[in-house]
């Protein structure tokens, strides 16, 4: 059986589901990691067993024994070690966002086009069970054309400090952070129609709100609440060339009584939630019906759709497949999250 030889740069909170997705596939040897950290790399050596640890990713993308590499840092470094990684051979699984810019995003598309080699961007709701069951019901035409899909993604406290508020690291707040999940699953599920026009809004009128007691919640590894000059809130509306529209909020810091995620899709025969869970909607024989797959979780399974996007991107490198979440349609995201951001500075609709 071929063994793919993988590396992973970037090694905080999120590289822990990339690491043991790529543990647990037979078809996987796990052969480097770097960080700038290298005590964080240390440990996560030890932890997985891995054999070679770079500070500088240069060098990681040096080694001649890697095949394909995960790139888990901070946004601001997506786009040039998603170019330096292609052209250095590797394929390459990016976190989203694929970068900050759709300037950038033109060049990975076309380093990788020229390299010849994989891009996958990592939209692991895309690679979730419940998202494929309504992807495969939507493909087969049960919800007839989808025109219009919503989506809330809320967050009361949940600033994650650190290079996540820091707008030069990140690109920005919740709409690029979590809003990029929502968004494209939504995108993707009504077929990835063209995005025309972007009206939206952003708001910084709380702060990152560290002073609060008793919370929790997803933290930077260097965690630092004294940055923050990303939005609190967004809220966007996007008009498609098909006449189809799609309404997102999103927030790190909002007066809500309590955090909020919502995701619903609605078409012509029928319509579909897929959280707070996931719900297929309809009407038979005069008859309003929901009705509920049967799976392992409601909603958004974490691991197993971390699993399915690591298992897709090694099939892909194996069986020489275009990804499921190809660069093509990292760079039409960018467009819309940059359009969202465009508009709130200008406070008026944009055309993409
Ligand atoms: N798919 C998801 O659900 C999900 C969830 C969280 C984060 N993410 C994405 O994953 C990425 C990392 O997020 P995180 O939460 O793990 O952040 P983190 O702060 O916990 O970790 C980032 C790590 O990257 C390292 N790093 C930064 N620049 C580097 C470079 N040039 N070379 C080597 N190492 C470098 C840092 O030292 C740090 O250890 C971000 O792009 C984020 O948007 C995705």
């Amino acid at each position: 059986m071929t063994t793919i030889k993988v590396g992973v740069i970037g090694l905080g909170s999120i590289s822990d589901m990339h690491l043991e997705a790529y543990a647990s596939n037979p078809k996987v040897r796990l052969e480097a990691i770097c960080d700038l950290n290298l005590e964080r790399a240390q440990a996560k050596a030890d932890k997985y067993g891995v054999a070679r640890i770079y500070a500088n990713y240069n060098s990681l993308l040096e080694n001649p024994d890697i095949d394909a590499v995960s790139i888990c840092t901070w946004n601001n470094t997506h786009a040039e070690i998603s170019i330096a990684a292609v052209r250095a051979g590797k394929h390459v699984l990016v976190e989203k966002p694929l970068c900050k810019t759709v300037e950038e995003a033109h060049r990975i598309q076309e380093a990788v086009r020229e390299s010849g080699k994989k891009l996958q961007v990592g939209y692991v709701r895309r690679y979730d069970p419940n998202a494929r069951i309504i992807h495969d019901f939507i493909q087969s035409g049960e919800l007839g054309d989808i025109y219009y899909a919503r989506a809330s993604c809320i967050r009361r406290y949940g600033n994650p400090g650190g290079w996540f508020a820091d707008a030069e690291k990140s690109g920005g707040g919740p709409l690029i952070d979590i809003g990029v999940h929502v968004i494209d699953l939504m995108w993707y599920l009504m077929g990835r129609p063209k995005a025309v026009t972007a009206s939206a809004n952003t708001y910084r009128k709380l702060g990152n709100r560290a002073n609060l007691k008793y919370t929790s919640g997803y933290k930077a590894s260097d965690y630092n609440d004294q940055i923050n000059n990303v939005e609190d809130m967004a809220n966007a509306l996007i008009r498609f060339d098909n006449g189809a529209s799609l309404y997102v909020d999103v927030s790190f810091t909002l007066h809500a009584k309590q955090d909020e995620m919502t995701i619903k899709l609605y078409g012509e025969k029928g319509g579909c939630e897929l959280e707070p869970a996931t719900v297929l909607v309809t009407e038979k024989h005069d008859v309003a019906l929901n009705m509920m797959p049967q799976t392992e979780t409601p909603s958004f399974h974490f691991i197993k759709a971390f699993q399915n996007e690591i298992d897709h991107f090694v099939d892909c490198i194996v069986d020489n497949a275009v990804p499921l979440s190809p660069v093509e349609d990292g760079v039409e995201m960018m467009k819309i999250l940059c359009g969202i951001y465009e508009s709130a500075a200008l406070g008026k609709e944009v055309v993409l």
